[in-house]
C-alpha cells in the first residue's frame, strides 16, 4: 500500500529497507509537543485569515489536544509506516475528526514544520540549560565564599606555581560558565525567528499571516527568506557549539575533581553519594560522576561535528540529510543538561581537605615568586636579577631538602647579602595569597568581594525569573 499522506502518484509502498532508512519516528516523536503547538498556532491563523473555517479550526485544535494527551499518557501508537511525528499526528487527527483534518496542512509543508519543531525544542532546551547554569553558578559561589581563605597550590603545567585559594579557583569556573550562558543567550536571540509559513521552500499563495503565528509561538518575528527558513540549521549548530564549549569547561573541572580526589592529592573528598566502589579492590572510591561528566564532552562535541559535516555541501534548500540533525541535537543538549546537574551535585557534595591543600601549597617552593617580588620591592633589585637570586636560593633549599622558610638568614645572605629578617614575612603561603590584591587576584578579600558580587547578581536574576 502506498503512503496515505503523500502516496497519490505511487502504486506500491516502500521496500522494507527503504522504510527503515527513511523513518524518523523512532526519534522525532520527542518533538510531539512542539509539533502540536505549531499546528495549533497554524490552524488558528488559517481561520483568522479566512483560509479555513472557524469550526474546522476549533475541531482541529480539540483533536490536537486529545492527541497531545494520548502521547503524554503513553496511549498513542506510533507507526513507522507514517515516517515521522508530523504524519503520525496528522493521520491520528484524521481518525479522530475526519476530513477536516486534511485542511490543517494548507499553506504549510513538513519542511517548515520540522524547522519550526526543532527550533522550538532547541529553544526550550537552551532556556532549561540557562537556568541550570544559574544553579551551578550559585552552588560554586556559595562554596567559593566558604573557602575564600582556604589556601591551595595554583598550578601551571600541573606543577605547583603559586599559592591561590580554593575559593578563587572555584570562581574561575563561575566566569567560564557566565560566558557559556552569554553564548547560550546569544544563540537563543538569533534563533528566535519563526520559519512557519515558508511552506515547502518558496512561500505560499494563500494569504497567511506569518507574524501572527510567530507571535503566538513566542518568536520575535518571522524569518525573512523562505529558502533560508527551510534550509537553515545554524540555530542547532550554534546551540551545539555553545554546548560544546560549556561541556569542555565542565570536563576540565571534572578532571580536576578526579585529580583532587585521588589518594595522592587528597584535596577533596566526595561523599558516598557521589562515589562508587570497585568490585575487586575494596579500598577504592571512584569519582565516576566526574569521569562521566568528562566523557560527556566527547559526545557533545561529536554531535556538533556530526551535524556540521551533515550540513556541509548541502545545496539549498531542504534535503533529507537534514533529518539526521535530531538525534545529534537531542543527545548533545540532553547530555549537557545531565552533565550540568551532576556537576552541581558534586560541587555541593565535595568536602575540601584544607590541611592537605595548605601543605601542598607550601611545598614545591610555591612562594619563590613572593621572594623575588620582595627582593625587587624592598631591595630595589631589577626583577630579572631577583629571579636569578631566588633561583639560587631555591637550589640551596632543594639541595638541603627543606622549604624556603626553613633556610637560615645567613644561608640566604650567602646568596645576596642585602636580605634582612623581614623576608620571612613573605615566605608563608597565607601572606602570599593575602598580598595578591590586584584586580582579579587571589587575595581572600578579593574572593569574598567577587563571591558577593556574583551572589547578588544571581539572586536578582532568581527574583526576576
Ligand atoms: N522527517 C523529516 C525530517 O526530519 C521531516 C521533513 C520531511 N520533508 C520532506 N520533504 N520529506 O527532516
Amino acid at each position: 500500500m502506498s503512503n496515505r499522506m503523500w502516496g497519490g502518484r505511487f502504486e506500491t509502498g516502500p521496500a522494507a529497507i527503504m522504510e527503515e532508512i527513511n523513518a524518523s519516528i523512532g526519534f522525532d516523536q520527542k518533538l510531539y509537543a512542539q509539533d502540536i503547538r505549531g499546528s495549533k498556532a497554524h490552524a488558528a491563523m488559517l481561520a483568522a485569515r479566512g483560509i479555513i473555517s472557524a469550526e474546522d479550526a476549533a475541531t482541529i485544535a480539540e483533536g490536537l489536544d486529545r492527541i497531545k494527551a494520548e502521547i503524554d499518557d503513553g496511549r498513542f501508537t506510533f507507526s513507522r509506516a507514517l515516517e515521522d511525528i508530523h504524519m503520525n499526528v496528522e493521520s491520528r487527527l484524521a481518525e479522530l475528526i475526519g476530513p477536516s483534518a486534511g485542511r490543517l496542512h494548507t499553506a504549510r509543508s513538513r519542511n517548515d514544520q520540522v524547522a519550526l519543531d526543532v527550533k522550538l525544542w532547541v529553544r526550550d532546551s537552551l532556556d532549561h540549560i540557562d537556568g541550570q547554569l544559574g544553579d551551578l553558578m550559585r552552588a560554586l559561589v556559595a562554596r567559593a565564599d566558604e573557602h575564600a581563605g582556604t589556601v591551595m597550590p595554583g598550578f601551571t603545567h600541573l606543577q605547583s606555581a603559586q599559592p591561590v585559594t580554593f575559593g578563587h579557583h572555584l570562581m574561575a569556573y563561575v566566569e567560564m560558565l557566565a560566558r557559556d550562558r552569554g553564548r547560550i543567550r546569544d544563540a537563543r536571540a538569533r534563533l528566535n525567528e519563526s520559519p512557519l509559513g515558508a511552506a515547502a521552500l518558496a512561500g505560499t499563495s494563500f494569504p497567511i499571516d506569518r507574524a501572527m503565528t510567530a507571535a503566538a509561538l513566542g518568536f520575535d518575528r518571522p524569518t525573512a527568506n523562505s529558502l533560508d527558513s527551510v534550509a537553515d540549521r545554524d540555530f542547532a549548530l550554534e546551540a551545539m557549539s555553545a554546548a560544546s564549549i560549556c561541556a569542555i569547561h565542565l570536563s576540565r573541572f571534572a578532571e580536576e575533581i578526579v585529580i583532587w580526589s585521588s589518594a595522592q592529592f587528597g584535596f577533596v573528598r566526595l561523599s558516598d553519594a557521589f562515589s562508587t566502589g570497585s568490585s575487586i579492590m575494596p579500598q577504592k572510591r571512584n569519582p565516576d560522576a566526574a569521569e562521566l561528566v568528562r566523557a560527556k564532552s566527547g559526545r557533545i562535541v561529536g554531535g556538533m561535528t556530526a551535524l556540521m559535516i551533515v550540513m556541509k555541501g548541502l545545496p539549498l534548500t531542504y534535503q533529507k540529510d537534514m533529518q539526521e540533525d535530531k538525534e545529534q541535537i537531542f543527545d548533545a543538549l540532553e547530555s549537557l543538561s545531565l552533565a550540568i546537574a551532576a556537576t552541581t551535585g558534586m560541587v555541593a557534595d565535595m568536602q575540601p581537605n584544607a590541611e592537605r591543600m595548605r601543605a601542598a601549597a607550601g611545598s614545591g617552593y610555591a612562594t619563590a615568586t613572593d621572594l623575588a617580588d620582595w627582593l625587587v620591592r624592598v631591595l630595589g633589585i631589577p626583577f630579572r636579577e631577583a629571579h636569578h637570586v631566588t633561583g639560587r636560593i631555591v637550589a640551596l633549599a632543594s639541595a638541603r631538602g627543606v622549604g624556603l622558610e626553613d633556610l637560615t638568614l645567613d644561608e640566604m645572605r650567602g646568596v645576596h647579602d642585602g636580605i634582612t629578617p623581614a623576608v620571612f614575612q613573605v615566605l608563608g603561603v597565607d601572606r602570599s595569597v593575602e598580598s595578591r590584591t590586584s584586580h582579579g587576584g587571589t587575595a581572600p578579600a578579593n574572593v569574598r568581594a567577587e563571591a558577593a558580587r556574583w551572589a547578588a547578581a544571581l539572586a536578582a536574576e532568581a527574583e526576576s525569573a
